[in-house]
Order: structure tokens, then sequence, then C-alpha cells
């Protein structure tokens, strides 16, 4: 029934933000908002063999995909996955090794590439798809008409540091020798990712996803020249692949620790919002960002961990700085595991209690 209160309900505080549309509430959520912080995960992912079992499979993805929606209420549901499934899926040998992180079978140097193929990406990929149709199914069933599903990738200059320096890395010394040495294969890299990341990215789409994030998390290795080579550039080539086929789908980008870089990243890049990360100072992003688009952050997840008087007064300082603009609260980057429930509670409270 089309009551006044029923398109109140059917109201998304998170999509309206980022159309810089007048919000019911202020829109929250967090990076990582499904994880081991949550007992309930924890519980899952033991009965379950690894993390990347848990990532392919639809039911058990769409579960951990709807627990901090069920806990929290948050404004919107982060498909469960990982940014790591695009190299997978090409061909490239992954696994999550408990305590270390992610292991690949290193490209160490471009003709490497050869041993990937993109036959079978889509089928490797068909149950993150899966997933992203049940989330939807299970957001409608479960009565959250208010909560928006994000769905997400890395961008390639992120991807392309773990494919080549196989895992987790402290300074990319590999793939930055690379990108110097050899920018033109470099760039076949890259381009694969550019061409591979925007095909996924539009599959999610078709199967519901109602936003996109593109995580490029350690762009703060790069010099300005580099940044807008490999970062500018190519999230530019995503979002207007994306836009070709849907034009008004709202993309977040995050480029973290870019610093100054933000302003060229935001000019050039064509995303619909500017994730924050913690180490932008809330006045500037106030001036500099917010007046050009839609802004999302920034809260240290460390405050969050710690909790108390610091936690209440970094939400209060970020509030009255930017609940003015169009706006999504959120961490600058993803919770950490040991962070207690008691304290993302108390944060929430806090952000639906705000009175500008
Ligand atoms: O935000 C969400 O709740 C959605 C799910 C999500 C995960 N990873 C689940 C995950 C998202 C959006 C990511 C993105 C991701 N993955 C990034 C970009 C954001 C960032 O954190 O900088 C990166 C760099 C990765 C790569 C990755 N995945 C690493 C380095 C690790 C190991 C480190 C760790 O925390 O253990 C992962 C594993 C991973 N991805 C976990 C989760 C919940 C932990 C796996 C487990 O349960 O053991």
């Amino acid at each position: 029934m089309n009551t006044p209160d029923a398109n109140k309900q059917n109201a998304k505080p998170f999509l309206d933000a980022l159309n810089k549309k007048p919000v019911s509430r202020i829109p929250m959520w967090f990076m990582r908002q499904a994880g081991r912080y949550l007992p309930e995960y924890r519980e899952l992912r033991a009965g379950k063999n690894g993390f990347l079992d848990m990532a392919y499979d639809p039911v058990a993805a769409c579960e951990v995909t709807m627990q901090p929606i069920r806990r929290f209420h948050m404004d919107a549901a982060i498909l469960f996955s990982d940014i790591l499934v695009v190299p997978h899926a090409l061909g490239q040998h992954l696994e999550f090794v408990p305590g270390v992180g992610p292991k690949l079978d290193a490209l160490d140097c471009p003709g490497d590439l050869n041993r990937l193929s993109r036959d079978n990406f889509h089928t490797v990929l068909g149950p993150v798809y899966e997933t992203v149709k049940n989330v939807r199914t299970a957001l409608s069933e479960e009565g959250f008409d208010d909560v928006a599903l994000i769905g997400f990738a890395g961008s390639p200059w992120t991807v392309a540091t773990y494919m080549i320096e196989g895992g987790s890395s402290r300074d990319f010394l590999k793939t930055k020798e690379m990108a110097y040495r050899d920018p033109d294969g470099f760039s076949a890299i890259i381009d694969l990712l550019v061409e591979m990341t925007a095909e996924y990215c539009i599959a999610q789409v078709d199967a519901g996803a109602q936003a996109l994030q593109l995580f490029d998390s350690w762009v703060s290795a790069l010099d300005a020249d580099q940044f807008g080579r490999w970062v500018t550039r190519p999230t530019s080539d995503i979002v207007s692949r994306i836009r070709k086929v849907y034009p008004d789908i709202p993309i977040i980008g995050f480029p973290k620790g870019a610093g100054i870089n933000y302003l060229s990243y935001v000019d050039q890049t064509g995303i619909t919002a500017a994730g924050m990360d913690s180490s932008l100072p809330v006045d500037w992003a106030a001036e500099n960002l917010q007046t050009r688009l839609p802004v999302q952050g920034n809260l240290d997840p460390f405050c969050l961990l710690a909790g108390g008087q610091a936690l209440d007064d970094a939400i209060d300082r970020i509030l009255q700085n930017l609940s003015g603009g169009p706006f999504v609260f959120n961490l600058g980057h993803g919770i950490n595991k040991d962070t207690p429930i008691a304290h993302v509670e108390q944060a929430i409270a806090r952000v639906r209690g705000f009175k500008p």
C-alpha cells in the first residue's frame, strides 16, 4: 500500500546520501562489518574449511553478510567476499593461511600473465553473483527495506600488489620495481585488471548490487605521477566501463592514504563518492571534498577498539564537520577483529542520537 509511511520505509538513507538527496537519518555502515569480531561469524566460520570456502558458498556468504544487519541494522550490507577472488578467478592460485593471510602464486614478470586465463572467470565467480541475489532476497524477506546492498572489488593497483608480491607486503618492492622498470609490461597487468574488474562489478549489479565500492588500500606507496598512472587512470577507466552499462549506479572510490592526491582522484575518476581514510582532517574534507561530492568515513578503527570518551568525541568531531552535507558515516579502514561489540553499539547509538 502506498501510504506515506510505506514510502518512508522504502527510502534508503545510504543511497539517498550518495544521490545527494535529503536523508531521514545519517546513514552508516562499517568496512569489514561482517567478520571475526562477531561471535556468530566465528561460529559459522568454524564449520567451514576455510575463508575461501565460505566466500564461494552462496548460502553461508549470504548469512554472514546479513549478520551485522540483523544485529545492528546498519544502513548498508556489503557483499561478503574478498578483493582477491578476481586474480583467483583468472586462475592464479590463492589460499588464505590462518594467522598469515593471503598467499598467491606470485607473478614474477609481466610475461607470467600467460599463466592466467579469463576463460573461467564468470564461472568461478558464479557463486558470488548467487550470493548477491540471495542477500537481496533476504533483505526483502526480513523487512530490511531501508538497507542497500553494496557490491565491491579491489582496484587494479592494490590487487596487482598481491598478484606480484604473492601476498601482503610492507614495501611493495617487486610491484614498484616492475612499474618503474617496465611500465608497458606492468600496464598489461593493470589493463587486464581494469577490464575484468569492470566486468565483475557489472555482473554484481546485474545480480542486484545497488552500489559499488572500489577498494584501493595501498595507494600511499605511490608518488603523484605513479598515482595518476596506476590509480586515477585505471579507476576512471573502470568507472566509464561500468557507467556505459549502468549510468546511475553509485560508485564509492576508496583510495586509502591518498592524502592530497584525493583532489585529483575525485576530479578525474568520475566516482560518485569518496571513501576517506582516518588520516584526512574532517574540516579539510568538508571544504575540499564534500563541496564536490558525497563523502564517507572516517572514524579510526582503533578508536572504536579503544572505546570510552575518546570514541564519543571522535564521532562528534566527524559529525559536526560532515553531517551538513552528503555524508555516510563509516570507519577509515576495516574494523579490527578484537573490537568489543559494546563499542560498536556505543558508536551506533552516538551516530543515531546526533542532533546537528
Ligand atoms: O567489509 C566486509 O565486511 C566485506 C568483506 C570484505 C573482506 N575483505 C572479507 C575478509 C572486504 C570488502 C574485503 C576487502 C579486502 N580484502 C581488502 C581491501 C580493504 C582493506 O582491508 O584494505 C584487502 C586488502 C583484502 C585482502 C585480504 N583479505 C587480506 C590481507 C586478508 C587477511 C588479513 C586478515 O584480516 O585476516 C583477507 C582475509 C579476509 N577478507 C577476512 C575477511 C572477513 C578474514 C578471513 C578470516 O575469516 O579468516
